[in-house]
């Protein structure tokens, strides 16, 4: 059969298993990226493998997320990242250096290969031609430590691209109005391949805004193929030995195809609280605005702040607008600033932020109560950006300058000729914010400071489990509901215990005192349970206070994944209805629980307290047995290890 890009690249890099969907697959991971909110835990984490060497070909450990520094705790971290690094050889990347996803682009990500990080946006780098995957922070700790990731193979989903873009319209565009076509669920399950003429439309920073916001379709990331608009990318990069062509054969296998017509694409809007809530701007009433914030990993890259620069240059941003602007690197600020584009946006009243996620992460510029906030970000989820009852709309780089400078959101065409950006022939590339591996690794001393507490490390499963039930849920529990997250927490990710005082803080008040007073125990959930995002600590606390199981009427799929990470027994009632067996401290017991995983799916509990057994199902794979009675993930790769 003729192959799809994504099956070429996952067939290079098998190491286990048969590349067939659904079946589940271990491949090399040749590169990692970790950023500091989830790097911290991720470093624990490796530390607590005992490994002496990585098995990566790279890895990358950036600090872009809480560069406030606003208290020790951030600064502690990053000391504490940067020594881990130095330990393990891997490239430290200094805050102020820039965004992830927008420096990996620039300096590390190779067509052919498998990169996964642990960032959710990390899918980026998929404008390459390269497989990358948002994974799990132990996923990661684990793909350095052993060289290895698991996963189930994906459908692969070709959006073929024809027609041309029309003036004005850019990636932004493009990718809003897929999400518009598919909304925030139609990726969920898929890795989705780009092709057709329409690509040759898109410069790579163009195809890396797309594959970016793939996340936000909910794909497991999404591809273009590595053509000749890469070999131009990677020589203006300096990097022209890391091109290979990597492109799909022509009448390539996919599970799904859609085709878009690129010359149907206007301006478009992700209204607020979702990026798929999508119109075209045509379509909307005069809205004022208060705030415009450029930038983020989806649009900060060189062609786009060069052209804000232009639309600006000579002009005034309109009295009642706070222009913000976050260059995507150190490398396009500095670039910015060689070539004057710089004094343009500043000439223009535009307030020019370090090279950092900032905004796009609630770390400042947060907007005025009830204020409309343009941002060309990927998220507009309510209260992301710090003020809950602001609206935040999503756009084009384009759009975004126009609209700072008209005060409402406006079409960019408006503007008559769109602005024409002709790249350097070479960009600029200095080292001087990368600590690069010294050879020397295994001498450096990691260095803990007092806000860095240890991982929570499980124990092997035991033949009875017994414990009460210490909270019972609704449907549609959040990650964000389980270990909240917000710029006062953000700072103690790598501190477990501190943040098990806020466990369940949304719908439980004192969830801590309960697991305290119980001694850990079991948790009742109803559907979709830990849905949101794959933050791994929504797991993690609830490890640390003791939680053994979680029963719920259906889990979100990284949730799931990240329980059994983390030792932590997700089972679901084989019937809904049992949900109602379940009362606040009932001891439940299952006896002979390693028999039962391991011979069936349908395990058996009794609830003592109620004199009634309730069967339950486990929906894992043999692999996920025994990770589980490892006592997670850790354990069984350790285990493993030696
Ligand atoms: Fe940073 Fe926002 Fe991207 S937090 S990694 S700029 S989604």
């Amino acid at each position: 059969m003729e192959k799809s890009l994504t099956y070429k690249i996952l067939e290079k890099n098998l190491i286990n298993g048969i590349l067939q969907g659904g079946e589940e697959i271990s491949v090399k991971v040749n590169q990692t990226l970790t950023q500091d909110s989830t790097g911290t835990m991720v470093y624990l984490q490796l530390e607590a493998m005992e490994v002496n060497k990585i098995e990566t070909d790279l890895s990358v450990a950036y600090i872009d997320h809480n560069t406030l520094q606003s208290g020790f705790e951030n600064a502690d971290d990053h000391e504490f990242i940067k020594s881990v690094a130095s330990k393990y050889g891997i490239i430290f990347s200094k805050a102020g250096n820039g965004i992830c996803h927008q420096l990996h682009l620039e300096r590390f990500g190779k067509p052919g290969a498998i990169l996964i990080g642990s960032d959710s946006h990390t899918p980026t780098c998929g404008a390459l031609g390269m497989i990358s995957i948002g994974a799990g922070g132990l996923d990661v700790a684990i793909g350095m430590a052993k060289g290895y990731y698991y996963l189930k193979v994906p459908k692969v989903l070709n959006i073929e691209l024809k027609g041309s873009l029309n003036k004005w319209v850019s990636a932004k565009d493009v990718i809003l109005y897929i999400l518009k076509e598919l909304s925030v669920k139609g990726g969920v399950g898929y890795i989705i391949e780009y092709s057709g003429d329409g690509i040759k439309e898109l410069s790579l920073t163009d195809r890396a805004t797309i594959t970016n916001m793939g996340a936000e379709l909910g794909a497991t990331t999404s591809i273009f193929p590595s053509d000749e608009i890469t070999k131009d990318f990677l020589i203006r990069q300096n990097r022209s030995e890391d091109f290979i062509l990597m492109e799909a054969d022509e009448d390539a296998f996919y599970d799904k195809k859609i085709i878009i017509d690129l010359s149907l694409i206007t301006p478009m809007v992700a209204k607020p609280h979702s990026p798929d809530n999508v119109d075209r701007i045509c379509n909307m009433e005069k809205i004022k605005i208060d705030q415009v914030a450029i930038g983020s990993c989806t649009n900060s890259s060189y062609t786009d702040l060069m052209k804000v620069a232009k639309i600006l240059k000579g002009k005034k941003v309109h009295p009642n607008v706070s222009l913000v602007i976050s260059p995507g690197s150190s490398n396009i600020l500095k670039m910015l600033s060689d070539n004057g584009a710089l004094g343009d946006l500043i000439g223009a009243g535009a307030r020019v932020l370090e090279a950092t996620c900032g905004p796009c992460i609630g770390m400042g510029q947060a907007p005025k109560t009830g204020a409309i906030s343009l941002r060309t970000f990927n998220r507009n989820f309510k209260g992301r950006c710090g003020t809950s009852n602001s609206q935040v709309y999503l756009v084009s780089p384009e759009t975004a300058a126009a609209s700072a400078l008209a005060g409402f959101l406006v079409d960019p065409s408006t503007l008559g000729n769109s602005p024409i950006i002709d790249l350097p022939e070479k960009f600029q590339v200095h080292n001087n914010y990368f600590i690069f591996p010294n050879h020397n690794e295994g001498e450096a001393k990691v260095i803990m400071g007092p806000n860095i507490k240890p991982f929570p490390i499980n124990k092997a499963l035991c033949d009875k489990l017994e414990g009460k039930v210490l909270l019972k849920t609704g449907d549609n529990i959040t990650t964000d509901d389980i270990m909240p997250s917000n710029g006062k927490l953000l700072p103690f990710r790598s501190n477990i215990p501190k943040l098990s005082n806020y466990a369940f803080g949304t719908i439980c008040d004192n969830f801590k005192d309960i697991c305290v007073k119980y001694g850990g125990g079991i948790i009742i959930g109803g559907h979709n349970y830990g849905q949101g995002s794959s933050r791994e600590h929504a797991a993690l606390v609830p490890l640390y206070l003791g939680v053994k199981a979680v029963i719920a009427k259906s889990f979100a799929r990284i949730h799931k994944a990240n329980l059994i990470n983390a030792g932590i027994i997700p089972l679901e009632f084989k019937s809904p209805l049992s949900y109602d067996d379940f009362s606040f401290t009932d001891n439940l017991i299952i006896d002979n629980i390693i028999y039962q995983l391991e011979n069936s799916s349908e395990i058996l509990i009794i609830n003592e307290t109620k004199s009634k057994e309730i069967p339950l199902i486990f929906n894992g794979s043999k692999r996920d047995v025994e990770i589980i009675k490892a006592g997670g993930y850790m354990n069984y790769a350790k285990g493993n290890l030696k």
